[in-house]
């Protein structure tokens, strides 16, 4: 299976059952977003893992990194159908492949109601500037009836 972010030598090959099961997106102002992190420092640590903060935190400007992140895991929630309660944002993790494109992650409740839908994978794209972050998520049914990714609680 071809996971989130991973290139691919060609088109997938689609499959029987597979497809669109949710859409989200989401815009980050990059000020707001600041003055909320330098109000509360602990916000980073909460909606962020360390994978996420470490890669943002080598830029010359962490905070756009860290806001079109912010913009992913909101896309997520929408993707799935589930408010702001529906999942922790640490549990919605946006790793970077070799080639530099985001991959998506989901533990925990996101997962379970990954599950429950029968989203076995996610597409994600960001795109920051200094002023406005952005991300949109497609949450994919892969209808291969793919078995739960090896912890059980986590779906690619
Ligand atoms: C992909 C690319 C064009 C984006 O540049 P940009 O318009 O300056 O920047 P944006 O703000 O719109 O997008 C940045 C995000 O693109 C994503 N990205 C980076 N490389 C990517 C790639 N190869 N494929 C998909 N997304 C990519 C990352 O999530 C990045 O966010 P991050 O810096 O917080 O990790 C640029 O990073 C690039 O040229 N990469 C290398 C060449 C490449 O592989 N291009 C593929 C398209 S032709």
């Amino acid at each position: 299976m071809v996971s989130s972010g991973e290139s691919a030598p060609g088109p997938e090959p689609v499959r029987a059952g597979a497809g669109v099961v949710g859409v989200g997106t989401d815009l980050v102002d990059i000020d707001r977003f600041r003055r909320v992190l330098a109000r509360t420092p602990r916000v980073a640590e909460r909606v962020f893992t360390d994978g996420e903060r470490a890669y943002a935190g080598s830029a010359r400007d962490p905070v756009p990194r860290l806001a079109a992140r912010f913009a992913a895991k909101e896309a997520a929630l929408k993707a799935l159908g589930v408010g702001l309660g529906g999942a922790r944002f640490a549990e919605i993790e946006v790793e970077r492949r070799a080639g530099g494109e985001p991959a998506l992650l989901v533990r925990g409740a996101a997962a379970r109601r990954a599950r429950e839908r029968g989203v076995d994978r996610f597409l994600v794209t960001l795109s920051h500037t200094d002023h406005l972050a952005q991300a949109t998520v497609i949450a994919v049914a892969g209808g291969d009836g793919a078995p739960p990714t090896p912890d059980g609680d986590r779906a690619p």
